[in-house]
């Protein structure tokens, strides 16, 4: 999306090599009227597969996942973060472990949110090695879900986490992909 990429190039910071803030206006600060045009192109692109429910992880995510549900005219479902193992059948749980932010948590999900008759669209607002998602997944895999599809706003198309999702048969699609960055410098990948 090229409104991205110019919005990446205008206000995004990468940091090092391998990290962008985009506080400015993901991350922090938040552009709702950029975000609502994002959300409808996660819309427009996944239009048509059935999509009955828009899940993603907090927090970061919701921004987008909503907009995105909002177009989709479908409920939004965040996917939380505890610290430990809750011990309560009504909850699916799966460890996930962020090479980013070198931390653990609990990914939870109440069961009665997701059902085997749901197709779920994944929304997140980064990309890196996948494992958010791959968490995503073994939760949506213990309720019976069918996956729809995985939508992201920024794909660091050098870290593994599209080649992950695409292994196990996930379709990714991504409003900017970077191929490439260091301090003051960002080149992007065609969109896919
Ligand atoms: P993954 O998200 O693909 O699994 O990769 P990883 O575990 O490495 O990333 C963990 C966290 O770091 C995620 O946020 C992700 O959004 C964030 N992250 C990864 N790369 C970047 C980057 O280049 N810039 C920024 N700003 N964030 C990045 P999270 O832990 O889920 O937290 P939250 O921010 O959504 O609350």
């Amino acid at each position: 999306m090229r409104e991205l990429e110019e919005k990446i190039l205008a206000e995004g910071r990468a940091v090092s090599e391998d990290i962008l803030k985009v506080d400015s206006f993901i991350n922090h600060q938040v552009e709702p009227a950029l975000m609502k045009r994002m959300g409808e192109a996660f819309a427009a692109h996944f239009e048509g597969r059935g999509i009955t429910k828009v899940v993603t992880i907090e927090s970061s995510g919701i921004t987008p996942a909503l907009m995105t549900a909002l177009a989709l005219d479908v409920p939004m479902i965040i996917f939380k973060k505890q610290p430990s193992k809750i011990l309560n059948d009504d909850l699916y749980q799966t460890v996930v472990t962020s090479y980013t932010k070198e931390t653990s948590y609990e990914l939870t999900l109440s069961k009665k949110y997701i059902s085997e008759n749901d197709h779920v669209l994944i929304i997140d607002d980064f990309l890196a090695n996948g494992e958010a998602a791959t968490g995503v997944l073994r939760l949506l895999r213990k309720a019976h879900a069918t996956v729809a599809g995985f939508g992201v706003l920024i794909e660091k198309s050098f870290q593994p986490g599209r080649a992950k999702l695409e292994e196990q048969g996930i379709d990714v699609y991504a409003l900017a992909r970077i191929g490439k960055m260091s301090a003051g410098h960002i080149e992007f990948l065609p969109e896919k």
